[in-house]
């Protein structure tokens, strides 16, 4: 884990992280922050094993700590924020000793955490999207009526 908790003391991390939690001060909905990070993480390390997929879990952790990092770029310019989060993660990757081989497998998952092809895919890209949407709580969410997710969409039960 030495790799990951490069990341967590990374000062670039850092500065997202706080921008993002600047821009999300009293949001009533999903909030981008360490602990929906870590929720991703994990819920990905338990696909990761039922599924067999053998990912290591530094490139796991990785991808689910800077796949929401741009998100304030999405509030501030409306940058789509996969794309603000592809673009900040491999210089930061690189920093923390992740090879070229692993960024642009951590680049590509976090460019594609939002689309409804990847859902399916048996590989990290695949494990980063279902971790992402398993980690929402919707069944116990205040403000679940007001959500811009589709109601089919919703978590309304613990799967994972
Ligand atoms: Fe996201
Ligand atoms: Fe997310």
């Amino acid at each position: 884990m030495e790799r990951v908790n490069r990341i967590l003391r990374h000062e670039a991390f850092r500065e997202h992280l706080e921008k993002n939690e600047a821009a999300e001060e009293g949001r009533i909905f999903c909030r981008h922050n360490m602990g929906h990070f870590l929720d991703v993480a994990r819920i990905a390390m338990i696909l990761n094993l039922q599924e067999g997929l053998q990912l290591p879990q530094d490139i796991i952790y990785g991808a689910a700590l800077l796949h929401d990092i741009g998100r304030h770029e999405q509030y501030a310019e409306g940058t789509p924020h996969e794309i603000a989060s592809a673009r900040i993660a491999p210089a930061l990757l690189e920093d923390c000793g992740y090879t070229p081989e692993e960024i642009s497998r951590i680049e590509e998952a976090i460019a594609l955490h939002r689309s409804r092809e990847t859902a399916q895919r048996a590989d990290l890209a695949g494990i980063l999207y279902r971790a992402d949407k398993a980690s929402r709580a919707c069944y116990s969410c205040k403000a679940s009526e007001q959500c811009s997710w589709k109601e089919g969409r919703k978590n309304l039960e613990i799967v994972i």
